[in-house]
């Protein structure tokens, strides 16, 4: 596929399809479970269960069939299994969410639950994916293995568009010959463009280079974080920089304090002109857009976003 979006509209598709055909839930009744604050893309079914209002204003109405759960909450999760759950949506760490990293043991009972009730665990590793956090798929850090995993992003090395649907037979083989496609679906650049991206990674080592690297930025920005910093947290080059409300949307103040009081004359600089001087005297990019107005994420190139 083209586009991460993409990949999740084939998953869902995926999911509901085998959960009539092999789970034997009845027709029409599929659902799945999604987390609150998750971004999964910006199609209809996709902003239909996002909780962030500006994804879903003057769009509907949406599909139905999905349930939201806090993330990271494991017993709320439990709660919204049901006999007609075919999957659970989730990604290893909220990205656009600003880098929201889930309690340990969080991915390995979604592992445990899924299992028990007979419903695909589908982990959006589009922006998780692919060395990011340190580990080719950042599901490893909790030693589980999703029953359908979606990479995009930096499987086109950073400039071309390509995304994938990993799953094994016994889940991708419900699709038969006509019932899912487009054009540019399988095109061979694109294949070409990501084999090499994935050589590249494993060749040169990068992701052993994002854990190592990515620790030590973490630790030097914790050391150096002032007071309008709440939190730096990340795990790899995965990181955010979370302000305190009262410093956000402002840009840091010269004299270093958090007050909400404080003059915006006595504020440096917007926050995108300061990100953008920070990241590029280190040579990484800092994405415009992010939807948690509070965090500064910090992304490498071949990512993409
Ligand atoms: C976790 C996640 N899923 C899906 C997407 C959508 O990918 P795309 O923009 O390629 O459609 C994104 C994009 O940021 C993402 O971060």
């Amino acid at each position: 596929m083209n586009s991460g979006a993409e990949a999740v509209e084939s998953a869902l598709k995926l999911a509901r399809k085998w959960g009539y055909e092999v789970k034997g839930v009845p027709g029409g009744r599929a659902e799945i479970v999604v987390c609150d604050g998750n971004f999964h893309g910006r199609t209809i079914a996709v902003v239909g269960f996002s909780s962030d209002p500006a994804s879903r204003h003057n769009f509907g109405p949406f599909a139905r069939g999905f349930l939201v759960v806090p993330y990271g909450d494991a017993a709320a999760l439990e709660r919204a299994i049901g006999p007609n759950t075919v999957a659970v949506l989730a990604e290893p760490i909220q990205g656009e969410a600003g880098v929201v990293i889930p309690p340990a043991g969080y991915l390995r009972r979604m592992r445990e639950l899924c299992t028990a009730s007979n419903v695909l665990m589908i982990l959006d590793e589009i922006q998780t994916g692919l060395g990011r956090t340190g580990r080719l798929l950042a599901e490893e850090h909790e030693g589980v293995e999703a029953d359908v995993t979606l990479v995009g992003k930096a499987l086109g090395g950073g400039f071309y568009p390509v995304s994938a649907v990993l799953a094994p037979s016994a889940v991708m083989d419900v699709l038969r010959p006509g019932e899912h496609g487009s054009t540019f679906g399988g095109n061979p650049l694109a294949c070409a463009v990501a084999s090499a991206s994935l050589r590249v990674l494993v060749e040169e080592g990068m992701i052993e280079n994002a854990a190592r690297v990515g620790a030590r930025l973490l630790a030097n920005l914790q050391a150096v974080a002032g007071p309008a910093v709440r939190e730096v947290r990340g795990r790899g080059l995965m990181i955010a920089v979370e302000l305190h409300a009262t410093s956000a949307g402002r840009g840091p103040c010269a004299s270093g304090c958090a007050d909400a009081a404080c003059s915006p004359r006595r504020r440096t600089s917007t926050p995108s002109a300061s990100r953008r001087r920070w990241s590029s005297a280190r040579g990484r990019r800092i994405g415009s857009p992010i939807s948690s107005r509070r965090c500064c994420r910090v992304r490498h190139p071949a990512s993409n976003g």
